[in-house]
């Protein structure tokens, strides 16, 4: 029977204890709250030590979110020989070769599967192609709060802080949304997969990275008539000079099975040498979604997973040079970089040539400094 050491229990936490809770081969042994919580359960401790000194605790499941104390807390149980199941893109994103190198030194098993995709079995199914396949790409739209927004901009002629508005008022959105709508939680979930795909340990926060906080009415209304969808993409490629990796808005044509995701679904995918193109779509996050990822995680571990998705973690350069394609750019500000790209003007907006990624991220954070409102999208 494993027993588990819950660091945190609020709403992924208390969703695993509610599953644990209900079947026989695992059982909830003490779960780590904060003093104001204590009352919430009978098992509950405010002193992490209680849970690193049980010997009966084998598996410790990591729900209390942020970058520290949680690396710090995690660390101790992979020290203290600990398994660790974690939902925390932050932390796994931040310090992605340590722990599972400390996982590898203390011969104990690490895995995050529902840091990426909350309930889609995303990183398991990567590190499973990976056995078989070299993966070419890996792509997809991995934040829920951005896909409500841009489908429900998508679906009815309403302006972006209305429908966050709305999306906050649904509990789709936080009450600061400023990590979900710039960019900053999908891009944590893209490193960690370049990582999975390409054995890659990437500098999360160079990531080249726009959001969708200037995303227009206008603008959705110009991807109708051409027969498009915006949505919030993360991409990653191996190539030649490293992992090209980046997050942006993206049109895609309506056939397209990413133009299809709709309210605040999720959809990755990778492309690999003989399984071809395969998609994986469900809930990115929720309550019993995420949970449920976190205990088929400690069902892995009980039939006997015992390393990380990959051994490997070598640090990579980011290569966004080698990768282009054309965007849409809208900006009341032409300068002569974009004036010298421009193939297509429409109402305010321009239609690029292919340009690289590295270029057109470069040149957009600069025109924010005289157009802090620019605005731009891969065109796929
Ligand atoms: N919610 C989702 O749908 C979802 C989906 C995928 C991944 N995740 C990830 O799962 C993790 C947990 O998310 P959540 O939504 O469950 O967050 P949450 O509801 O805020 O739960 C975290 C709990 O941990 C407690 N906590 C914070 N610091 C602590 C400490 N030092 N010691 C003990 N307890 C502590 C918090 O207490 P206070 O509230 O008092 O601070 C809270 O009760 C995050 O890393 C998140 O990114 C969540």
């Amino acid at each position: 029977m494993m027993k588990l050491g819950l660091f945190g229990y609020g709403v992924v936490g208390g969703g695993v204890g509610r599953i644990a809770d209900g079947r026989d081969d695992m059982e909830v042994g003490r779960i780590l709250v904060l003093p104001h919580e204590v009352d919430v359960d009978p098992r509950t401790v405010t002193n992490i030590n209680d849970i690193l000194t049980d010997e009966s605790i084998d598996t410790v499941v990591e729900v209390m979110g942020g970058i520290h104390p949680a690396f710090e807390f995690v660390s101790s149980a992979l020290k203290a020989g600990k398994n660790v199941v974690t939902a925390n893109k932050a932390l796994v994103a931040a310090y992605y070769k340590e722990l599972i190198a400390l996982a590898k030194e203390n011969n104990v098993t690490f895995r995050c599967t529902a840091a990426v995709g909350g309930g889609i079995p995303w990183l398991v199914n990567l590190s499973r192609v990976r056995r078989v396949d070299t993966i070419e790409s890996v792509w997809g739209i991995m934040n829920g709060t951005t896909n409500y927004i841009l489908s429900s901009m998508t679906a009815q002629d309403v302006d972006f802080a209305d429908v966050l508005k709305k999306a906050q008022e649904l509990g789709y959105a936080e009450a600061d949304p400023t990590a979900d709508i710039d960019g900053h939680d999908i891009r944590r979930k893209l490193a960690i997969s370049v990582g999975v795909a390409f054995d890659a340990a990437v500098e999360e926060a160079n990531i080249p990275t726009f959001g969708i906080r200037n995303v227009t009415s206008a603008d959705i209304q110009a991807f109708r008539n051409m027969g498009r969808t915006c949505k919030l993409l993360a991409y990653g490629q191996m190539t030649p000079d490293g992992v090209a990796a980046y997050v942006e808005p993206t049109i895609f044509t309506n056939d397209r099975l990413e133009a299809s995701v709709g309210t605040n679904y999720n959809m990755i995918s990778y492309k690999s040498n003989n399984a071809g193109i395969q998609s994986f779509y469900g809930q990115g996050a929720g309550r019993f979604p995420t949970a449920y990822n976190v205990v088929s995680d400690c069902l892995d571990i009980i039939a006997g997973e015992d390393s990380f998705y990959t051994d490997k973690a070598e640090p990579t350069a980011l290569a966004c040079g080698s990768v282009s394609h054309a965007y849409y750019v809208r900006t009341n500000v032409c300068d002569e970089f974009l004036s010298s790209i421009t193939e297509e003007k429409g109402e305010g907006w321009v239609i690029t040539a292919p340009v690289s990624v590295e270029k057109m991220h470069a040149w957009a954070q600069k025109q924010k400094e005289i157009d802090a409102g620019v605005f731009f999208a891969g065109i796929q």
